[in-house]
């Protein structure tokens, strides 16, 4: 169970990181300025922590032995549901780091607003995948994998854990909210 509770501790930073998005796409959408260097840090954040960690390890360990061990209904919970929706997540933070790139170029109206979008997008997608993982597709691992799946897959989540552990990586949300630059909390 380590593994798990490991990745709904980090589902629960992913989704403090989806309030705090929300409420800068509100002020945004207010008139607030568009702070690049910030937006470029969440686009880092979601890259390093979120994907690069979080949605890696998933795919690696769990899932992996989710889809080798537990038949048809797994393979298509994970390979067409999850899997999908981590693409989705990457094609979105692509998007999202292209509009700032526009915005840059062109702070005309029609891309603040495409800002917004992918912000947003990104929010509604992680908020309704992580919601999906914690109620549906851990507690199917759990019930289903056996004994031996559940320790291999700790074993090698733990072995993570300690690899990243020295690397600094954005390893919660309170970490990457110190480097957010001061001005842009306002
Ligand atoms: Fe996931
Ligand atoms: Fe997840």
């Amino acid at each position: 169970m380590y593994a798990i509770q490991r990745l709904e501790l980090e589902h629960e930073n992913i989704l403090a990181f989806t309030n705090y998005a929300q409420d800068l796409a509100i002020s945004i959408m207010e008139g607030a300025e568009i702070n690049r260097d910030q937006l470029k840090k969440m686009v880092a954040f979601i890259r390093t922590y979120c994907d690069g960690h979080h949605h890696k390890k998933e795919e690696d360990y769990l899932f992996k032995r989710m889809v080798e061990d537990l038949g048809d209904l797994a393979v298509k919970l994970v390979r067409q549901g999850m899997m999908v929706e981590h693409d989705l997540a990457r094609k979105c933070v692509i998007d999202l780091d292209g509009a700032l790139d526009a915005y840059d170029q062109d702070p005309s109206p029609k891309n603040r607003l495409e800002v917004i979008s992918y912000l947003m997008a990104y929010v509604h997608l992680l908020r309704d995948h992580a919601q999906k993982e914690n109620k549906v597709v851990y507690p199917f691992a759990v019930k289903h994998l056996s004994k031996e799946a559940m320790d291999w897959v700790d074993q090698e989540t733990k072995a993570v854990e300690d690899r990243e552990e020295s690397k600094k990586i954005y390893r919660d949300f309170r970490e990457f909210i110190k480097e957010i630059p001061q001005e842009s909390q306002d």
